[in-house]
C-alpha cells in the first residue's frame, strides 16, 4: 500500500510533526498525459478519489473524460504520469489495480439474447465471485429485476439494463467504481434511481469517479468536481465551492439565466459558450 507523507500541527505543543498515514484515496492520479499520436487529449491531469466519495469530471465534449478514465482502466498506456488505484500502481501492479475497480460497461457489450440470471451468473464467473442463490435472489431484490429475471437483455428498458450493467460492475464489491456517463439517454425516474444508487454506493464507502456534462448532475451528487476542458483541468472543488469562487468575477459570470448563479454559469464561463461536437 502506499503511504502520505502529512504534515499536522500538535496545537498543545506548537510542534510540526512528520509522520506516514494510510492514504484513503481509493484513486490517485497524478500527471496523466494521455496522446493519440501527435494530439494531445489529456494534459498534467492530477485528482483523486477519497472512499465514501463521488468525485465528478465535468467538461464538454471532447475535453478528454472518457481518456482519463481509459487510463485508469489500463485499456491505453498513458505518455507520463502515475495512477493508483487502492495504492496499487496501475502501471506496475495491474492485476491488483483491476481486481479493485468495478467499470460500467456499456449496454451495449451484453449479449442481447442472454437473460438476466444468465448475465449475472456469467460475469460472477468471470471475476470469480460465488454466486448462491441468496446472493442472486437478493441482487435481483435489490435491483428490482426479481419479475424480470428471464427477460432477454435486449427486452430490457433503458433504465432496467443501465441496472444489470451497473450491478455487473459491483459484483466483486471494488473499492472504486468508475462510470463514464452513466445517465446519458435515462428518462428522469431511471436517472434519479441512479442518483439514488451512487448515493447508497457512496454510503457503503465505495469511492465514485463518474464523468458527466450534466450540471444538475454534479450538484445533485457529486461531493466534488473537477471542470475539465481541452484535456486540462481548470478547477477543482465543491459544486458549492465552485459557485462561491466565481459568483463575483464578471470575467466568468457573465450572464446568468436564471437569476441566481449556478454550476452552469461557472462551467460556461471557464469553458467558454463555443458548442463542442
Ligand atoms: N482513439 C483516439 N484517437 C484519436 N483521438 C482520440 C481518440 N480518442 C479520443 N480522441 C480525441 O481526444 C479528445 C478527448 O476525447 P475523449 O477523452 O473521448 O473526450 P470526452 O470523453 O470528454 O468527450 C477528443 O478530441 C477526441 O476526438
Ligand atoms: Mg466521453
Amino acid at each position: 500500500m502506499k503511504t502520505k507523507m502529512v504534515t499536522q500541527t500538535d496545537s498543545s505543543h506548537k510542534q510540526v510533526i512528520n509522520m506516514h498515514v494510510q492514504s484513503q484515496a481509493v484513486l490517485e492520479v497524478l500527471n496523466l498525459n494521455v496522446k493519440y499520436e501527435d494530439f494531445h487529449a489529456v494534459k498534467n491531469v492530477s485528482f483523486s478519489v477519497q472512499e465514501g466519495e463521488i468525485f465528478g469530471l465535468l467538461g464538454p465534449n471532447g475535453a478528454g473524460k472518457t481518456s482519463c478514465l481509459s487510463a485508469v482502466e489500463g485499456l491505453l498506456v498513458p505518455e507520463s504520469g502515475e495512477i493508483y488505484v487502492a495504492g496499487y500502481d496501475v502501471k506496475k501492479q495491474g492485476l491488483l489495480a483491476r481486481a479493485n475497480m468495478g467499470v460500467q460497461l456499456q449496454a451495449t457489450s451484453f449479449q442481447p439474447e442472454l437473460n438476466v440470471m444468465e448475465i449475472l451468473k456469467l460475469y460472477s464467473g468471470i471475476y470469480g465471485v460465488d454466486l448462491t442463490k441468496e446472493k442472486m435472489d437478493s441482487i435481483l431484490n435489490n435491483i428490482n429485476l426479481r419479475e424480470s429475471r428471464s427477460k432477454k437483455f435486449g427486452q430490457l428498458s433503458g433504465g432496467q439494463q443501465q441496472r444489470v450493467s451497473l450491478v455487473i460492475a459491483l459484483i466483486h464489491e471494488p473499492k472504486l467504481v468508475l462510470l463514464d456517463e452513466p445517465t446519458t439517454g435515462l428518462d428522469p425516474q431511471a436517472r434519479r434511481q441512479l442518483w439514488e444508487r451512487m448515493e447508497a454506493l457512496r454510503n457503503m464507502g465505495h469511492g465514485i469517479l463518474l464523468t458527466t456534462h450534466s450540471m444538475e448532475e454534479a450538484e445533485a451528487v457529486c461531493d466534488r468536481v473537477s471542470i475539465i476542458d481541452h484535456g486540462q483541468i481548470i478547477n477543482t472543488d465543491t459544486p458549492g465551492g465552485l459557485i462561491d469562487k466565481h459568483r463575483n468575477n464578471p470575467e466568468v459570470i457573465r450572464a446568468s439565466r436564471k437569476g441566481k448563479i449556478t454550476l452552469e454559469d461557472v462551467f460556461i464561463g471557464l469553458t467558454g459558450s463555443q458548442v463542442r461536437v
